[in-house]
């Protein structure tokens, strides 16, 4: 091989190897700025030129990031300068051999001679055919770059690119991220100020409201007074919900974890609801063993909450038949060291859930029939209620149910194993 060739051919093979180091470095650096200096120092070890820089799009003008070889006064000087408009859809790399012949540098021709610069290559940084930056080699003396130096130069630019989009979307979704949560978090607490503010007056209407029904007021004027009760008193229970489930986006929510009695949980939990299980002709009742050997832990007015919540939706979906609440110590925990649970099922008779609906039903407001909220009442959050105080219990929920046969609800609480007479320590 002639020996200019196998000059050439080793500084090709130098600069590839040059390039290689630096996009594997690229790829790894942490910061966009961090990029920019990799390709200032990419550059001067393969095309050399007298001086370099990275400048990039920051609100709307192009800033120095990175430079080698440039005065502060310079800098600032020619900052904001771009030969492409902003929107430009295809800008290419603008070489100008010599400055004072160009007629585009006029404005900038003393702040160029003063710097000592004659040559400029402006390579544009562009990612999806959008303009991020521009990549600048300077040269002292007249100089026209080759097409494959401005090629290097466009290849280093486009590793730059690359990284620099790929922050920029990191950081745009990490933003648009942070609205969301805020928006949340306003909405949440809206609604729980909300629900709190009309707490308030709703106790008044329903305090009244009560005096009235014990008055005994003849006629359809009795009628109303009961449904101005009702109606509120099922008001009151969804901004109750409201509240609690607001507080528990909020991560506000707060309950007392203890040893508790749970039978007697249930036993109040049920009694509750037979009037209404007994206007249905439904036969609601306990079914408890073997539980004097765990006590179980946990808040019991919200423990009351779940239940009520399992054994209402029982109640309200069964037509005929009965809700069964069974309560013991869960399978597989007993004997088991410092891990035992107590398991609470819910089981009824009724219309049961269908297998593709089972797995969206403890998300908030989600009711099966979209003719439910109006045919059996309720706004969808008892379930996403329970599931989250059940969670914050350290315990787990779940479902079990076949279309038109009934259901399972069940869910289990952290217990710890006692003496059968410290029963009812709690
Ligand atoms: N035991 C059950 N049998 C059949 N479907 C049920 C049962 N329990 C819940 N579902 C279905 O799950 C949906 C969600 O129940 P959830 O308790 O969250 O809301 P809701 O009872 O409709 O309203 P809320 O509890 O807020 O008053 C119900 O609307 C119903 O479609
Ligand atoms: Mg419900």
């Amino acid at each position: 091989m002639p020996r200019r060739k196998s000059q050439t051919v080793h500084r090709r093979l130098a600069q590839v190897e040059a390039l290689q180091r630096m996009s594997e470095q690229i790829v790894r650096a942490a910061d966009v700025d961090g990029v920019c200096q990799l390709a200032i120092d990419g550059v001067r070890s393969t095309i050399a030129p007298d001086r370099s820089a990275v400048l990039l799009l920051r609100d709307g003008a192009m800033r120095f990031v990175a430079w080698q070889g440039l005065s502060d006064g310079y800098r600032a000087a020619v900052e904001g300068h771009s030969p492409w408009s902003l929107e430009d859809p295809d800008p290419q790399p603008v070489v100008i051999p010599d400055a004072l012949d160009e007629p585009s540098l006029a404005g900038l021709i003393d702040v160029v001679r003063n710097e000592g610069v004659r040559s400029l290559s402006f390579i544009p940084l562009v990612h999806e055919g959008r303009l991020l930056g521009k990549f600048m080699l300077y040269w002292d003396e007249v100089y026209a770059p080759s097409p494959d130096e401005t090629r290097l130069a466009q290849a280093i630019a486009s590793h730059v690119s690359v990284v620099v989009a790929r922050h920029k979307h990191e950081a745009d979704l990490q933003a648009a991220r942070d609205r969301a949560v805020a928006a949340t978090r306003a909405k949440g607490e809206f609604l729980a100020t909300m629900s709190h503010e009309i707490r308030t007056p709703m106790n008044g209407i329903i305090g009244f409201a009560s005096l009235l029904v014990e008055a005994r007021l003849p006629g359809e004027h009795g009628e109303w007074v009961r449904t101005i009760y009702t109606s509120g008193q099922a008001m009151l229970r969804i901004l109750n919900d409201i509240l609690d489930f607001s507080k528990m986006e909020a991560g506000r929510f707060e309950m007392e974890i203890a040893p508790f009695d749970l039978e007697r949980t249930l036993r109040d939990g049920i009694s509750l609801l037979t009037p209404l299980a007994a206007a249905k002709e439904i036969d609601l009742h306990l079914d408890v063993l073997g539980l004097n050997r765990a006590i179980a832990q946990g808040d019991p007015a919200r423990v009351r909450q779940v239940l009520h919540n399992l054994i209402g939706n029982a109640v309200k979906f069964t037509h005929r038949g009965t809700v069964t609440v069974r309560a013991r110590i869960a399978e597989g925990t007993e004997g088991a060291e410092g891990g035992d649970r107590v398991r609470i099922e819910v089981v009824d008779t009724g219309i049961g859930i269908p297998a593709d609906k089972i797995g969206s039903l403890f998300e908030r407001f989600t009711q099966i029939g979209t003719s439910d909220a109006r045919h059996y009442g309720g706004t969808g959050l008892g379930l996403a209620i329970s599931r989250r105080l059940v969670e914050l219990m350290g315990g787990e929920i779940g479902v079990t149910s076949e279309s038109g046969q009934g259901s399972c609800f069940w869910f289990e609480l952290p217990a710890s194993r006692q003496a059968a007479d410290v029963r009812h320590a709690a």
